[in-house]
């Protein structure tokens, strides 16, 4: 394969079609984590993607085959994903490269300390050519698992909302402020918190978290007087989806105005579900059944880079069996089997693609 690393770090590897100027398809995934994750979500889409090649032993396909790492799409360090998968879409702007992490230091910045030119972002964007895109992917749940199954076809992907939350109360003495007197900001959002959790275990369907909490000024013998929060809201139906962060916007209102609190937010994320193309992901179930596997479909609850890349081509997953549902955790992981399948099922796909180009 032809290797490059394009403006915005991803790896990119391009294996040429058996005639010059051939349609490209694209597999890919990310190879970012977040932090004390396992060693599959996004890496295992990379590797499947190249092993996929490896398995062609060198047979060449009527289309060209483009292997992509994108190099961020959690959205961990600067608090917005998809990071890398934007820049293929051309929507990498100077909005975004602006955005900063913990450190102050902007994702600009980043990318040139990395040795590269993010004004340069232009050139990694798709090129005319490229005909869809398919991503391997673990299922980061439960269904497969508690189905027996090892694979997956992904019908549509659940949008997603990601904001960040200030409770601000009044930071004073632990030990000579009385309890009617204290406007607490970390027991305001501890009260928010407890109200994100009930309502979204009253919709079906709905998942709502916060993941991350910091109180200031942080010392045990002080009332905390600043409290920053994130919130995650997916579900698959956009309007649900939507309802419920206004009411989570609404319950922090009210919590924060009996506390005697101030409470703002910013959004960093509200992200459509993306449903796969049906075209594509109809030709990828005859491939996994024609390689003798059960077809499942199923949403995914996880986000992934396929819901950009579909701003600009047809895309479609396949799921992995995650043992246990377990992800995000050290405890993450794929069965051997479960791997080899996906390989079978992806040759299979590659022929149907090769047949019907
Ligand atoms: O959080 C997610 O949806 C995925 O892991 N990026
Ligand atoms: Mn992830
Ligand atoms: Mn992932």
């Amino acid at each position: 394969m032809d290797v490059r690393a394009d403006a915005a770090g991803n790896l990119r590897g391009l294996y040429a079609g058996r005639e010059p100027g051939a349609a490209r398809l694209l597999i890919g995934s990310h190879v970012d984590t977040v932090p004390d994750a396992g060693a599959f979500d996004g890496v295992l889409g990379v590797v499947l993607g190249i092993g996929l090649l490896e398995a062609l032993g060198g047979r060449r396909l009527k289309f060209a085959v483009e292997v992509v790492a994108f190099s961020e799409e959690e959205g961990v360090r600067f608090g917005v994903p998809f990071l890398g998968s934007r820049a293929l879409v051309g929507t990498l702007d100077g909005d975004l490269l602006g955005q900063k992490d913990a450190a102050g230091v902007t994702v600009d910045e980043a990318i040139r300390s990395f040795g590269l030119d993010p004004g340069r972002a232009g050139e990694a964007v798709l090129s005319d050519d490229v005909r869809g895109y398919f991503e391997f992917h673990i299922e980061q749940g439960p269904v497969l698992d508690s189905l027996a199954l090892p694979l997956g076809v992904v019908d549509a992907i659940a949008g997603q909302s990601r904001l960040t939350f200030v409770f601000r109360g009044r930071a004073n003495h632990a030990g000579t402020t009385p309890m009617h007197l204290r406007h607490d900001a970390l027991a305001g959002a501890a009260e928010w918190i407890l109200a994100v959790e009930h309502l979204a275990g009253g919709v079906p369907g709905l998942v709502a978290t916060v993941g991350r909490i910091a109180a200031k000024p942080g010392a045990g013998n002080v009332v905390p007087g600043e409290v920053e929060t994130s919130l995650d809201v997916r579900h698959a139906d956009d309007a649900t989806r939507g309802r419920a962060v206004d009411a989570l916007l609404d319950s922090a209102r009210r919590i924060a105005a009996r506390r005697g609190l101030r409470v703002e937010w910013t959004t960093q994320l509200d992200q459509p579900a993306v449903p796969c193309n049906p075209a594509l992901t109809a030709t990828l179930g005859r491939a996994v059944a024609a390689a003798g596997f059960q077809v499942h479909r199923l949403t995914s609850g996880a986000g992934h880079d396929a819901m950009i890349l579909a701003q600009k081509v047809p895309v479609a997953m396949l799921f992995l069996r995650s043992p246990g549902g377990i992800s995000h955790h050290p405890d993450e992981t794929v069965r051997p089997e479960d791997v080899a399948a996906a390989i079978t099922a992806g040759l299979s796909f590659l022929h149907e693609l090769d047949r019907l180009a």
